[in-house]
C-alpha cells in the first residue's frame, strides 16, 4: 500500500511545490523559485545570546504528544516536540525578520479546497544558500536588503545542526525505502517562514515526497496550536487513474488525496501534538510520509498527560487559535 501511496504522491507532485508541501495554488500565483542547495556553513557565531545557551541541548517533552488514541503502526519517535528551542530574543529576531520579508504582501486566500488558507509564505536563504532562477512574489531572494538578522541565522544553524545530530545518521530517519542519511552536512531546503492569519487554516496533506527529504520540522511562534496527525492510508490508490498530466488534472487530484474523509474511517486514531510558541516539533518514519497533517481549528483542545514533576492529573489546554508564524525545516530529497 504504501509503494503505491507513494507512487501516487510522485504523480500528483507537481512543479509549483517547490520546497516540499503539495498542494492546489491559485493559477495566478507565480511559480516559488527553483532551489539549489548547497553545504550549510557552520553556525554562526551565536554567543552573543545568553538564552541561546538553554536552548543548545534540546530534549523532547513527552507531555506534548498524545497517542492515546495513535493507530497501531505508529511510532513514537516519529513525531516529537522541543520545547524551547529558540530563546525569546531569537523568537523576536526571527519574528521581524519575517514579517519584513511579507511587509508588502497580503494574505493569500487559497481557493475553497486549497490545504491552507489566508496565510503569507517566503523563502528564508541563508546567506549561505543560493538560488537558481527568479524568486519574485517570494519576498526576495538572499543577498537583499532583506537579509535575516545574525540572530536568526544562529537559531536557524543551530537548529539544523541539532536535526541532524539527532534525526539522521545511522539511527536516524528513514525514508519510504527503509534508506537512512547518513552523510553530513544534510542538504537542506532554504527554510520556509509562513505567516497564518487567525482565520487561516492547514489541512491535511502529507508534504511532497519529490522535493522534500526525510524529515519535515516547523518552530512554532507568536501563538501555540494543535498539529494532528492522521494515516494517510485512507488515500487509496485507486482513486484516480487518468494520467493525462494537466494542472487541473493534478489539482483535482490532489484535492481527493489531500482532502480528509473521516466518515470512511472513523476509527483510524489520531496523534495530537501540542506547539507553544518557540516549540519545534519534527516528523519523520511514518509521522512523515505514512500520516498527514493539519493544523486543529480554532477552540480544539489538547490532552496534556501528567508531567514527572508534580505528578497529579493531566490537565486540557484549550487552544484558541491566533496568528501563527512558522519556520519550517527541510531537507533536500537526494537525487
Ligand atoms: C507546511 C506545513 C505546518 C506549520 O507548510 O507544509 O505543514 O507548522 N506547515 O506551519
Ligand atoms: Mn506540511
Amino acid at each position: 500500500a504504501l509503494a503505491c501511496i507513494m507512487i501516487h504522491f510522485l504523480r500528483v507532485a507537481s512543479s509549483a511545490a517547490a520546497a516540499g508541501r503539495v498542494r492546489p495554488r491559485p493559477p495566478t500565483r507565480a511559480v516559488a523559485a527553483i532551489v539549489r542547495c548547497v553545504s550549510s556553513s557552520p553556525p554562526a557565531s551565536c554567543s552573543v545570546d545568553a538564552d541561546a545557551k538553554a536552548s543548545a541541548s534540546l530534549s523532547v517533552d513527552p507531555r506534548y504528544v498524545d497517542s492515546a488514541t495513535a493507530p497501531a503502526n505508529f511510532s513514537p519517535s516519529s513525531a516529537v516536540v522541543y520545547p524551547g528551542a529558540v530563546s525569546e530574543r531569537e523568537a523576536d529576531a526571527l519574528v521581524q525578520d519575517i514579517q519584513l520579508r511579507m511587509k508588502r504582501r497580503r494574505y493569500e486566500k487559497g481557493h475553497w479546497d486549497a490545504v491552507i488558507t489566508l496565510y503569507k509564505e517566503v523563502e528564508l536563504p541563508l546567506p549561505s544558500e543560493s538560488f537558481i532562477g527568479g524568486s519574485s512574489g517570494n519576498g526576495g531572494g538572499g543577498g537583499g536588503p532583506q537579509v535575516l538578522s545574525d540572530l536568526s541565522v544562529a537559531a536557524i544553524n543551530r537548529i539544523k545542526r541539532q536535526l541532524e545530530k539527532k534525526h539522521f545518521g545511522p539511527d536516524g530517519a528513514r525514508d519510504q525505502e527503509g534508506q537512512t542519511k547518513d552523510r553530513l552536512p544534510i542538504q537542506w531546503i532554504p527554510c520556509h517562514g509562513i505567516d497564518l492569519k487567525k482565520e487561516g487554516r492547514l489541512t491535511a496533506h502529507v508534504d511532497s515526497v519529490r522535493y522534500s527529504g526525510f524529515v519535515v520540522a516547523g518552530l512554532s511562534l507568536l501563538s501555540a496550536s494543535i498539529m494532528r496527525l492522521r494515516p494517510a492510508a485512507e488515500y487509496s490508490c485507486s482513486r484516480s487513474n487518468n494520467d493525462d498530466g494537466t494542472d487541473k488534472q493534478q489539482q483535482q487530484q490532489q484535492q481527493h488525496l489531500y482532502e480528509p474523509k473521516p466518515s470512511e474511517a472513523p476509527n483510524d486514531g489520531h496523534v495530537d501534538l501540542y506547539l507553544p510558541p518557540r516549540s519545534l516539533y519534527v516528523l519523520s518514519g511514518v509521522s512523515r510520509y505514512e500520516y498527514t497533517h493539519e493544523l486543529l481549528p480554532d477552540g480544539s483542545s489538547f490532552e496534556m498527560l501528567p508531567g514527572d514533576a508534580g505528578g497529579g492529573a493531566g490537565n486540557t489546554i484549550e487552544a484558541s487559535r491566533d496568528r501563527r508564524i512558522s519556520v519550517i525545516f527541510r531537507d533536500a530529497k537526494e537525487v
